[in-house]
């Protein structure tokens, strides 16, 4: 009898808590940024539960709508709120945002020869093991054969952070020294039981990308097979795993900037975007502001949404934002038909036929009569097509997506699907699969239509050397539109069927149908690309280990290889080309940007004098006035330069002011040359810049002048270099009129 009372008034209260309290029904989850963090004397804790209570004005309401406090590397707070409250706290002191929790999404081995990185590379060994980088990602799965620690001195003494074991995850190890977990948003299923381990594979490949160690003989099953390694084989890895079955979401981005920074990391890779939103009310921007401040490059992925324009994500200016190109492989499959016709197709298929021919059907013939799916049986949509006429068969199927998960599931032999998108990605299927493109399908369609027993037969896939490098066609495009003067993205970096680690707990298609597993894996995104300059900024940091972050990004940014352009709007895809790590160690001149003149570019960005202090941080009162550029100097020291013009718009004139740091020999002496397109006219003052001595700066303006013909092109280029007859110094000039 006591026993049930006591349970009566348990769940009473809890009923309470639910309509009163903290999940009562509005309130949803809140971020509330407030700049950097306050001075030793302050507990930041109580500060966000007075914030909380003066909103909220019920004591236990405002504690348990509190999720969480941000206090290690800047300041802030995640909570439960009304609307009513999101105003108060908005309005109240020391508060820069306050914006809602949303998701982010995944940007879902030869690369580094391809790069010019040989094996055989010269490396600052001892600095490179000492360098550190941070993934904010999906987990990692230590085992990785990428991963093993053999012959690692100890952790790097700087190193603050710590090792969070759980489910399926041990430990960490001599090479991945640190692994974290957020799971503030309890509502995705992902975060039961949670550990820093990788169940889907995306956070292993990244990391391994960017650090793996030399494994010989990786493969995805025979295919790709080769050394791979990462970009930086001896640094260090630390994991903080802020993405779950839903995605990434806002808190635990931002918690995992918190840590990563506050522990000591060099770099940050993010391969997560979401939509470009207001700078301080995104918390990959806000994490990587922070991050900049104390030193840390982060480059983050450009996004999959090309081949269209204005897709570009994370486009802050102190972000490193990566665009994927193909490299010189390509994963072709091969479609032998009974009558000794055969079709190539861009496709991973890791299955080896058993027989020499299997019976072929098409799936507008495979059609179940009685099904009562509105689906249409020619694509192979699910609950289509009937089982006894497709078991054991290949199906020829219209349409290129989905249709190899209802061939495995009907027990069919393989699937050819037909391409009716741009693709340059190899994907993989969960059956023998292949694509092939539409006026093949006719072929083979015919060929099944007019045969008495047509059979075919879906060869394991084979590599083929292209020509490279290109832009991926999904990789996001600008022009970009928070801030319409700096050029996004900054540099590519391969993102096209990239081999890497990956994690045994996922399956190769991440299909739970699918029973292949495997510790390399061919994946494709700008995802991939990310972690690539990652450990090309790593390679470089090596080098010079007191560079700014700008001046590591300018390096890489400068010395890259101009790329090839296809279609027009790839120009704005591919940001200053394909980077070159070992021509980045030696860029000759950097164009350097310290934490003050990124704050002058947020004042002439329209953030006010309030905003602005509370970025900068300390108890000094900041007005935007202060942070007035010297004459000459107005505007970011970008290394590229960039203007978007609205729509309609024919003449054009701007001035970029810049400043360059000699890096090279010291003494030396820079011509300026231009190759500019018609229609654009580039003038650079002055021409020549004669430095004595290392770390001297010389400033220079370029004036652009030009016109766009009425229904001419919306892009107007040219290239800037500055030579010493050793060095290259290149910027991308680029001038972009809006579509009406
Ligand atoms: C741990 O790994 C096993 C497979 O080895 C898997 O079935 C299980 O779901 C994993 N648990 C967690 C919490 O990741
Ligand atoms: C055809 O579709 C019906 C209705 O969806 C289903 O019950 C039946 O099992 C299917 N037949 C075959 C042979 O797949
Ligand atoms: C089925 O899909 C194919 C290819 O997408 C299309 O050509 C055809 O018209 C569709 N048929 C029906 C009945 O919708
Ligand atoms: C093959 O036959 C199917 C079903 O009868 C028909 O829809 C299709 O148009 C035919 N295709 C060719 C290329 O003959
Ligand atoms: C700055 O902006 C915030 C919010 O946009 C506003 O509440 C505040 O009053 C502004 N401060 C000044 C000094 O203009
Ligand atoms: C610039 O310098 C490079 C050496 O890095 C040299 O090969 C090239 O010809 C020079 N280009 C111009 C335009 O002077």
């Amino acid at each position: 009898m006591i026993q049930s009372l006591l349970v009566f008034v348990l769940s009473l209260h809890i009923v309470t808590a639910l309509i009163y309290g903290s999940d009562a029904p509005g309130r949803k989850p809140y971020i509330v940024y407030m700049g950097d963090l306050p001075g030793a004397e302050t507990s930041v804790v109580d500060d966000h539960h007075n914030i909380l209570l003066t909103a909220i004005g019920d004591e236990e309401v405002a504690r348990e709508s509190k999720i969480y406090s941000y206090g290690k590397s800047f300041n802030g707070f995640a909570a439960r709120l009304l609307p009513g409250e999101v105003e108060r706290i908005s309005n109240s002191e020391g508060v820069v945002s306050v914006f809602p929790n949303t998701l982010h999404q995944l940007h879902t081995t030869r690369s580094w020869d391809f790069l010019g990185m040989p094996k055989t590379l010269i490396r600052n060994f001892k600095t490179e093991s000492n360098i550190i980088i941070g993934f904010l990602d999906t987990g990692i799965w230590v085992n990785a054969p990428s991963f093993d620690d053999k012959g690692y001195g100890p952790i790097p003494a700087k190193w603050k952070g710590i090792c969070v074991k759980g489910a399926n995850f041990t430990g960490c190890n001599r090479k991945v020294i640190g692994a974290r977990y957020f799971n503030l948003d309890s509502s995705d299923p992902g975060t039961k039981n949670a550990s820093p381990v990788d169940n889907d594979g995306h956070g292993t490949h990244t990391s391994s990308t960017a650090a793996g160690i030399h494994v010989k003989g990786a493969s995805l099953y025979g295919i790709a097979k080769g050394t791979a390694r990462g970009g930086v084989p001896s640094a260090r890895l630390a994991m903080y795993k802020v993405c779950w079955t839903f995605g990434c979401s806002d808190m635990d981005l931002l918690a995992g900037f918190d840590h990563a920074i506050a522990d000591g990391v060099d770099l940050i890779s993010v391969s997560i975007g979401g939509e470009p939103r207001d700078f301080f009310q995104d918390p990959i921007a806000i994490g990587t502001f922070h991050a900049m401040k104390k030193g840390i490059l982060t480059s983050c992925s450009a996004g999959n949404d090309g081949p269209y324009t204005s897709t570009v994500q994370n486009v802050a200016p102190w972000i490193l934002t990566v665009a994927a190109s193909g490299i010189d492989r390509q994963f072709k499959t091969l479609t032998n038909l009974n009558n000794g016709k055969k079709f190539s197709g861009i496709a991973i298929n890791t299955f080896s036929p058993k027989r020499k021919m299997y019976p072929l059907i098409s799936g507008a013939l495979a059609v179940n009569v009685t099904s009562d799916s509105y689906g249409n049986a020619s694509s192979c949509d699910y609950g289509t097509l009937d089982k006894n006429k497709v078991k054991g068969k290949i199906v020829y199927c219209l349409g290129n997506g989905g249709q190899d998960y209802t061939i495995k599931e009907l027990g069919g032999a393989g699937a050819i699907m037909v391409l009716d998108a741009m693709t340059d990605i190899a994907y993989t299927f969960l059956v023998p699969g292949t694509l092939v493109i539409p006026k093949d399908g006719k072929k083979i369609e015919h060929y099944i239509n007019t045969t008495k027993n047509p059979q075919a037969v879906i060869r394991k896939t084979r590599t083929l050397n292209v020509r490279a490098p290109f832009v991926a066609s999904f990789s996001s495009r600008g022009p970009q539109t928070v801030s319409l003067n700096i050029l996004k993205p900054d540099i590519a970096a391969p993102g096209l069927d990239i081999l890497a680690g990956y994690s045994k707990l996922a399956s190769v298609t991440g299909e739970s149908i699918d029973k292949r597993h495997a510790v390399f894996n061919i994946v494709s995104g700008t995802s991939m690309a990310c972690p690539h300059a990652t450990g090309a900024a790593a390679y470089v940091k090596s080098f010079h280990p007191d560079w700014s972050p700008a001046a590591i990004k300018s390096a890489l940014m400068t010395t890259a290889t101009p790329m090839k352009i296809k279609d027009v709007d790839a120009e704005l895809a591919s940001g200053s080309g394909e980077i070159n790590p070992t021509k980045a160690v030696h860029p000759g001149l950097i164009y350097d940007i310290s934490s003050t003149a990124y704050i002058r570019f947020l004042c002439k960005e329209g953030y006010n004098s309030t905003a602005i202090g509370l970025l900068v941080g300390g108890k000094k009162k900041y007005e935007c006035s202060e942070f007035k550029a010297a004459p000459g100097t107005d505007g970011l020291n970008y290394p590229n330069m960039h203007t978007q013009l609205k729509s309609g718009s024919s003449k054009f004139f701007a001035t970029f002011h810049r400043t360059v740091t000699e890096v090279g020999s010291g003494k030396s002496v820079y011509k300026a040359t231009v190759k500019s397109q018609r229609g654009l006219s580039v003038s650079v003052l002055p021409r020549t810049l004669n430095f004595d001595r290392l770390n001297q700066k010389k400033s220079f303006k370029v004036v652009v002048k030009g016109g766009f013909e009425q229904n001419g092109p919306q892009i107007l280029s040219a290239l800037l270099e500055w030579n010493d007859s050793t060095h290259s110094v290149r910027s991308h000039i680029l001038i972009y009129r809006a579509t009406a």
